[in-house]
């Protein structure tokens, strides 16, 4: 049976602001987000006459049409007029999971690019983030990846120029973090301090990987619970072990470090590891 394979990268986000809750419930971002090395892998079968299939390489993960990469596989099959069936997919997964690293959107949007080759649609990368918006928040911008502002609920993407080449250490606490719990205790509470996106963007535009570092920041981590003090732990062995900056990323519990030194990436990784074992040494990346 023939078989393709798709890689499905994490995504950080540098920074995070909450502008207000919407009325169909869910609350408008402004993200700076970026693509990292970090990445699941998608592979697709072609089974001949059989239905969808969704599996992973951890049991505890929804399968078939309840797996974001099977509801993307739905949208895809319904936007080109035909029925979805004989295709099998395989998530390994290397992404930890409810992390704030956009896992499964990653996995989803993976879904789209890999049936657009197989299927020679040849549909375009926005006709894709579309469909990839029907999915779910972050996957839009996972279609393409890179360096993007997000808005709305993350699909409405603006470019802005890349982040300089630069490792990034991810370092996650043995716990998950709700998503909807993480904007319930925001609350419309609105933090007193706020992301400076202009500044980060100037940053971004003279390729400043120090200036930015500066400027990393999310709301969501102003409002984390008492129990989540493994995040404050590991900002702080970041910073000593040489990171530039480091924030939270999405609703966590993940931290991110960046550095722009191999040896002190790496040094970072070894230091943390020991107490984390969901820590990981990996780069930025550009568009996918
Ligand atoms: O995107 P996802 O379905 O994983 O989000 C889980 C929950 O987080 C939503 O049901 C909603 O309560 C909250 N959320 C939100 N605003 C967003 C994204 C998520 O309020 N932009």
């Amino acid at each position: 049976m023939q078989q393709w394979s798709e890689k499905a990268y994490a995504k950080v986000n540098l920074t995070l602001d909450v502008q207000g809750k919407r009325p169909d419930g869910y609350h408008d971002l402004r993200m700076l987000m970026q693509t990292v090395s970090l990445c699941d892998t998608v592979t697709l079968t072609a089974t001949g006459g059989e239905g969808l299939r969704v599996t992973s390489d951890l049991e505890y993960l929804p399968t078939g049409e309840k797996n974001l990469a099977g509801m993307a596989a739905l949208a895809f099959f319904r936007h080109i007029g035909r029925p979805a069936k004989g295709v099998s997919l395989h998530i390994r997964k290397e992404i930890p999971v409810c992390a704030g690293l956009g896992g499964g959107s990653a996995d989803a949007a993976a879904v789209l690019r890999l049936l657009n080759r197989v299927y020679g649609t040849g549909l375009s990368a926005a006709r894709l983030e579309e469909m990839a918006a029907e999915v779910g928040s972050d996957v839009p911008f996972c279609v393409r990846g890179g360096t993007r502002l997000a808005e709305g609920r993350g699909e409405r993407l603006t470019d802005v120029s890349p982040l300089p080449p630069c490792h990034v250490v991810l370092c996650k606490p043995p716990y998950t973090v709700s998503t909807g719990a993480a904007f319930a205790r925001w609350g419309g509470a609105r933090s007193a301090a706020r992301p400076d996106l202009r500044g980060a963007l100037a940053a971004l535009a003279e390729s400043d990987l120090r200036g930015l570092a500066r400027f990393l920041y999310n709301v969501l981590e102003d409002v984390l619970p008492v129990a989540a003090s493994d995040v404050a732990h590991i900002r702080g062995a970041l910073m000593d072990a040489g990171a530039l900056g480091v924030v939270m990323s999405g609703s966590g519990p993940t931290v991110l470090g960046l550095c722009d030194d191999a040896q002190r990436a790496g040094a970072a990784g070894e230091a943390l590891r020991g107490q984390y074992k969901e820590t990981f040494v990996c780069e930025a990346v550009g568009e996918v």
